[in-house]
C-alpha cells in the first residue's frame, strides 16, 4: 500500500500553518489565503550530514570568541551605513524590492567595487554570460578587463549552492533570487511558501556553520510583502527594501530590520547608466533650484530614516472646469491632502471648493512625515494666489484640524540641515522651540507662526 501522502495547511500571505482549512487566516487576518501543500520532511540530522553541517555543541556565552573589527566593508558608503557598518560574519540578508528596481545591480556593484572581496554571485534569473554584460557595463569596461575575485554560478537547487560555497569558502555569497532556487526535499514548486522557507532555512544554516555571510534577493508584491511569505522576515538577520518610483532614478534603501545595527537608517541612490550612484546629500537633488520664482512650490521638510532632508512640493490650483473639483497627488496621500483643503476653506475663507487641486511631490519621493503640511499648504495658496514664495525660505510643521500650526519631532535637526543647505528663513510653529533654544544662533532666520491666518500675513503680506 503507498504510503499516505501527509498534506498541511498554510497562509500565502503570511505563512502560518493550520492543520485544516480555513476561511481566514487565524494569524494575519487575510481571507482566502490558506492552500493545502505536502507536508515537508522534518530536517533530519540525514539532511544535515547531506549538506556536510555537525551539529552544535552548547557554549558558554564568555568563550565565544569576537574580533574587534568584525564588519566586512562592501565598497559602498551608504550600504554600509544602511547595515550599522559592514556586513556581519555569517549574517544573512534579504534584499527585497520590486522587480527592475535594481537589486541584482545592487549586489553585484559589490564585488566590483570591492577587490579584495571573493563573491559567489549565484544566480537563477540571469545566465552567467548575462550578469558579465552587466558587470563590463557597471565598469564601464568593453574589453571585459575585470578583477578576478567574482565567480558567477548559474543554479537553482539550493543543495548544489551549498555545495559549491563550501568548497570555495567566499567571502560573501549573493543568490539572486530566493523565488528561483528548490529543494528535492520537499515537493512543492519553486517560489511557493514551503520551497522558500526550507530554502532560506538551509542557506541560513550554512551561513551561520561557515560564517559566510549571505545576501539573499527576493521580489516584493505590490503591498509591501516579500513575495506573499513574510515568513522570511523572521529567518534573516538584516532586511533590506529597495524601494522608488520605476519612472524616476531615485532608489530607496531602506533597513526594516536589523539584528546588528539601527533601522532608522535609509540610503538614497540614483540610477545612472552606469549603475547606482550613492547620492550623499539627498536634499540637493530633492529640491531643485529654478532659474526664476515659480508660484506653487514650496519646500518642506522631511524626517525619513535618522537624518532630515529637504523636499520640493508643487500644487497646481485652476478653477475646475467641471462640477466636482478634481483632487489628485502624487507621493501625498490624498486624504491629507483633502483635510488640508477643508482646513483652508474653513480657517482662511478660500473658495476651494470651485478649484481643481493637483499636488506632486518631487522625485518620486512619498511623503509620510506631517511635517510636509505646512509646504503643502504654502504650495496650494502660492499657486491660488499665483504668487511665488522666495526660494529662500522653507517649511517644517504640521496643520492641525482648526488652522492651528503644531509643532513637529527633530526640529533642531530640520533647522540644521536647513541652515547648512543655504536656506534664509524656516517657518515653524511657535510652540517648537524652548526659550533656550530660541536665543541660541541657528545660521537662519527662524520664523514662528502660530495659525493659517498669520501665515498668510506674514508670507504674502508684502505682495498683497
Ligand atoms: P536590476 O538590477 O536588474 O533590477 P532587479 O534585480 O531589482 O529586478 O535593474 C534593472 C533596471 O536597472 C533596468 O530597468 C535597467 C536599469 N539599469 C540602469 O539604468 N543602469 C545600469 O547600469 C544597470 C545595470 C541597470
Ligand atoms: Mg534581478
Amino acid at each position: 500500500m503507498p504510503a499516505k501522502v501527509k498534506t498541511v495547511w498554510y497562509c500565502t500571505s503570511c505563512g502560518n500553518e493550520t492543520s485544516k482549512w480555513m476561511g481566514r487566516c487565524p494569524a494575519c487576518g487575510e481571507w482566502n489565503t490558506i492552500k493545502e501543500a505536502p507536508r515537508e520532511r522534518a530536517s533530519s540530522s540525514r539532511d544535515r550530514s547531506l549538506v556536510g553541517l555537525s551539529s552544535p555543541k552548547p557554549v558558554s556565552l564568555k568563550e565565544i570568541p569576537v574580533s574587534e573589527d568584525s564588519r566586512m566593508l562592501v565598497g559602498n558608503r551608504e550600504v554600509e551605513r544602511v547595515l550599522g557598518g559592514g556586513i556581519v560574519p555569517g549574517s544573512m540578508i534579504l534584499l527585497g524590492g520590486e522587480p527592475g528596481i535594481g537589486k541584482s545591480t545592487l549586489a553585484l556593484q559589490i564585488p566590483l567595487r570591492c577587490k579584495g572581496l571573493r563573491t559567489l554571485y549565484v544566480s537563477g534569473e540571469e545566465s552567467p554570460r548575462q550578469i558579465k554584460l552587466r558587470a563590463m557595463r557597471l565598469l564601464r569596461k568593453e574589453d571585459g578587463e575585470m578583477e578576478d575575485n567574482c565567480t558567477v554560478l548559474g543554479e537553482t537547487l539550493v543543495d548544489n549552492i551549498i555545495k559549491y560555497a563550501q568548497e570555495l569558502t567566499p567571502d560573501l555569497l549573493v543568490v539572486d533570487s530566493i523565488q528561483t532556487i528548490y529543494t528535492d526535499s520537499v515537493e512543492s514548486a519553486a517560489s511557493s511558501v514551503t520551497q522558500i522557507r526550507e530554502c532560506a532555512a538551509r542557506l541560513l544554516r550554512l551561513a551561520k556553520e561557515s560564517g559566510i555571510p549571505v545576501i539573499l534577493i527576493g521580489h516584493i508584491t505590490k503591498d509591501g510583502a516579500i513575495a506573499g511569505p513574510k515568513v522570511l522576515e523572521h529567518i534573516v538577520d538584516v532586511v533590506l527594501q529597495f524601494e522608488g518610483d520605476i519612472r524616476h532614478s531615485h532608489r530607496i534603501l531602506r533597513s526594516i530590520k536589523n539584528r546588528f545595527g539601527s533601522t532608522d537608517e535609509l540610503a538614497i541612490f540614483e540610477m545612472t547608466g552606469s549603475g547606482l550612484r550613492e547620492v550623499e546629500n539627498p536634499s540637493e537633488i530633492l529640491t531643485p533650484m529654478h532659474d526664476s520664482t515659480l508660484s506653487g512650490v514650496a519646500v518642506g521638510s522631511i524626517v525619513d530614516g535618522s537624518r532630515p532632508f529637504m523636499i520640493e512640493i508643487q500644487a497646481l490650483v485652476s478653477s475646475a472646469v467641471y462640477g466636482m473639483p478634481q483632487r489628485s497627488a502624487t507621493g501625498y496621500d490624498v486624504r491629507r491632502l483633502n483635510m488640508l483643503l477643508a482646513v483652508l476653506e474653513k480657517r482662511a475663507g478660500f473658495k476651494l471648493s470651485a478649484k481643481d487641486v493637483f499636488l506632486n511631490v518631487a522625485g518620486g519621493m512619498r511623503v509620510g512625515d506631517t511635517a510636509c503640511d505646512l509646504a503643502v499648504v504654502v504650495a496650494i495658496l502660492s499657486s491660488n494666489f499665483d504668487l511665488a514664495v522666495s526660494q529662500g525660505s522653507c517649511f517644517a510643521a504640521e496643520v492641525g484640524l482648526s488652522g492651528e500650526i503644531r509643532p513637529v519631532g527633530r526640529i533642531e535637526a530640520r533647522i540644521a540641515e536647513a541652515a547648512r543647505l543655504g536656506y534664509k528663513e524656516i517657518y515653524i510653529s511657535s510652540y517648537s522651540l524652548s526659550d533656550d533654544l530660541r536665543n541660541k544662533p541657528h545660521g537662519i532666520r527662524v520664523i514662528e507662526i502660530k495659525d493659517i491666518a498669520e501665515l498668510c500675513r506674514s508670507l504674502f503680506r508684502e505682495n498683497r
